[in-house]
């Protein structure tokens, strides 16, 4: 393989060479400590870190980093560590989906003006992992993505807790008087044991898993819990492989292609994961340049069994998982489903990823003759509610609802949804079908996950535990329920959605893959002439930018400016 020359780093341009500005990087570098030998023809290596003291999920990145400047070290390299916005999930508002699109930006940008020549990605908690990996798409150096990995399982009185998923199990508990107040508080200090991020088959867990199964972390990386010594020495191996991979110029784009994807989605669906991986993955494919449409993951879906038992579908956590064998012993149960001649950063294809390794726990990675879930863990409606495509979990769901007609009970906004749902006097049944609207990209904006509308209190009380539920919001990954999501186009431009009634019949036939308005077409043409556009949510900075450039659902949420794979601009450098 051709090696590069040191003659041939980016970096060189800024350190290498006889002009005014390199003296000044040099004299500059001085300044921080470094001898020109610490850097002079070495791959300089950002490890852009998403640390932040308000992220619980990355609170072990300043040692991991440590770690990973560790192996760069070792290997000849010169690490730089970037800090990069953080996108916590529990704390920042309406949702971090608000900012995936400025955290992929502000990687690509980071790695654009730098004297970079290689990148470690360090991210794990939900959205970061697609953002990270979409900025460093665009900019296209070598590029390895180090998982935060998942926190230890909860406790709770014996019983094994589960991020997301117990919340809103046992939050359903207090509010139907189940369970006390003493209760709530003991889950409260036992759900979250160790930093690392939601444990459950989560976003984070799955698109972890998913960029694994890409080919853009080393093998075996996305099942390391946080809190094992394994992870810390997974991170020092990161640091090591980027500077060959520099050296050897392999860069993400060079290595994804269609059936990387392919491995991607049907990862996705044997692990029973996170519908917002339809999203993020779309996003990533436009930006790596790979035809992608959400069609292929009902496709895929239609062959893929879910295999892994985690919840929220199944019983057992990330941590169980590990143990089993890890997403290596998933994948070495589906080799006919996958592309094993992919390759992977390791420099060694899928095949050769996952060869010889072995599942220890069949309850946990369950034997292809013995799936959680036969087919269609996931499945892409359309119809006229949802011409451009909507997203279901089926397996998530009670099967009476997959086929279902009800009364639409409809709330124009989630302010709307709060105020009402536990009002005794509300006029639903078992059989409505609660309707959410002004939740997608352009309209909440940002698509938060607030498409697990609640259950009216006075149906929990009566034992109903799952109800048709339809949004233009996405819906977290440790959430369950007939949640119809990612209805597009969405509401707020509108979409057939906005034209929805308290009253109207909705169908759902999910082996038809229809979602349908029952309403005839005059009405809804009079319906839409008289539709007003909501006025937007915000009127300046990322807000007004966001609203102005983001895509929809269907298009992966990406701002169109920023899709594509257009060849890198570099910087002047005068
Ligand atoms: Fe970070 Fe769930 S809160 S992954």
């Amino acid at each position: 393989m051709q090696r590069k020359r040191p003659e041939d780093l980016r970096s060189h341009r800024w350190y290498g060479v006889p002009t005014l500005r390199a003296f000044g990087h040099r004299s500059r570098s001085a300044q921080m400590g470094y001898a020109r030998e610490d850097y002079a023809g070495k791959p300089v290596i950002a490890v852009v870190n998403t640390w932040s003291e308000i992220n619980p999920c990355h609170g072990h990145f300043r040692q991991r980093a440590e770690e990973v400047k560790r192996g760069i070290w070792q290997a000849g390299g010169f690490p730089v560590e970037l800090p990069a916005m953080s996108l916590s999930e529990p704390f920042q508002k309406p949702s971090t989906m608000l900012y995936r699109n400025f955290l992929a930006m502000e990687t690509e940008e980071l790695l654009r003006s730098h004297p970079v020549d290689g990148v470690v990605l360090m991210g794990g908690c939900d959205k970061t992992t697609p953002a990270l990996v979409m900025g460093a798409l665009s900019m296209n150096l070598p590029a390895i993505f180090m998982p935060a990995g998942p926190m230890l399982r909860g406790h709770w009185r014996g019983e094994h807790l589960g991020s997301g998923s117990d919340t809103w199990k046992y939050w359903d508990e207090l509010r139907s008087g189940r369970i006390s107040e003493q209760d709530w508080e003991e889950i409260e200090n036992g759900i979250a044991r160790s930093p690392g991020h939601c444990m459950t088959m989560g976003t984070a867990s799955t698109m972890t898993s998913a960029v694994e199964a890409l080919g853009l972390c080393l093998p075996g990386a996305a099942s390391i819990p946080a809190a094992d010594a394994g992870h810390a020495r997974m991170a020092v191996a990161c640091g090591r492989r980027i500077v060959d991979m520099v050296w050897q110029d392999i860069t993400p784009r060079s290595l994804l292609d269609a059936r990387s994807f392919d491995n991607a989605i049907t990862t996705v669906l044997a692990l029973g994961g996170s519908t917002n991986a339809v999203i993020h993955l779309v996003a990533m494919a436009r930006r790596a340049g790979v035809p992608l449409t959400m069609d292929r993951f009902d496709e895929l879906a239609r062959r893929t069994p879910v295999l892994a038992d985690l919840r929220p579908a199944g019983r057992f956590l990330m941590e169980d998982f590990y143990y089993a064998g890890g997403l290596r012993a998933l994948l070495s149960r589906l080799p006919d489903l996958l592309h094993l001649d992919a390759v992977t950063v390791a420099g060694v294809t899928l095949g050769e990823a996952i060869a010889g390794v072995s599942c220890v726990n069949d309850e946990v990675i369950r034997r292809r003759d013995d799936p959680l879930v036969a087919c269609d863990g996931l499945a892409v409606l359309r119809g006229s509610l949802a011409p451009d495509g909507a997203v279901i979990k089926p397996a998530a769901a009670e099967a009476h609802l997959l086929r279902h007609t009800g009364r639409a009970l409809v709330f124009d906004t989630r302010a709307d949804m709060a105020a009402r749902i536990d009002d005794p006097d509300l006029d639903v049944d078992a059989d409505s079908v609660l309707v959410l609207r002004n939740a997608g990209p352009q309209g909440a904006p940002g698509m938060p996950e607030w498409g697990q509308l609640p259950i009216p209190k006075k149906l929990l009380a009566a034992g109903v535990r799952d109800m048709l539920r339809i949004s233009d919001a996405r819906m977290s990954g440790t959430s369950y329920g007939a949640c119809v999501l990612h209805v597009a186009p969405e509401s707020h431009i509108g979409g057939p959605l906005a034209l929805v009634r308290d009253g109207d019949l909705i169908a759902i036939d999910v082996e038809a893959r229809r979602l349908d308005l029952l309403v005839d077409e005059d009405e809804l043409a009079a319906r839409r002439a008289a539709w007003q556009r909501p006025a937007p949510h915000y009127r300046r900075g990322w807000g007004r930018l966001f609203i102005e450039h983001v895509t929809q659902a269907n298009e992966g949420c990406d701002f169109d400016f920023l899709e594509g794979d257009a060849p890198t601009d570099e910087p002047d450098i005068f």
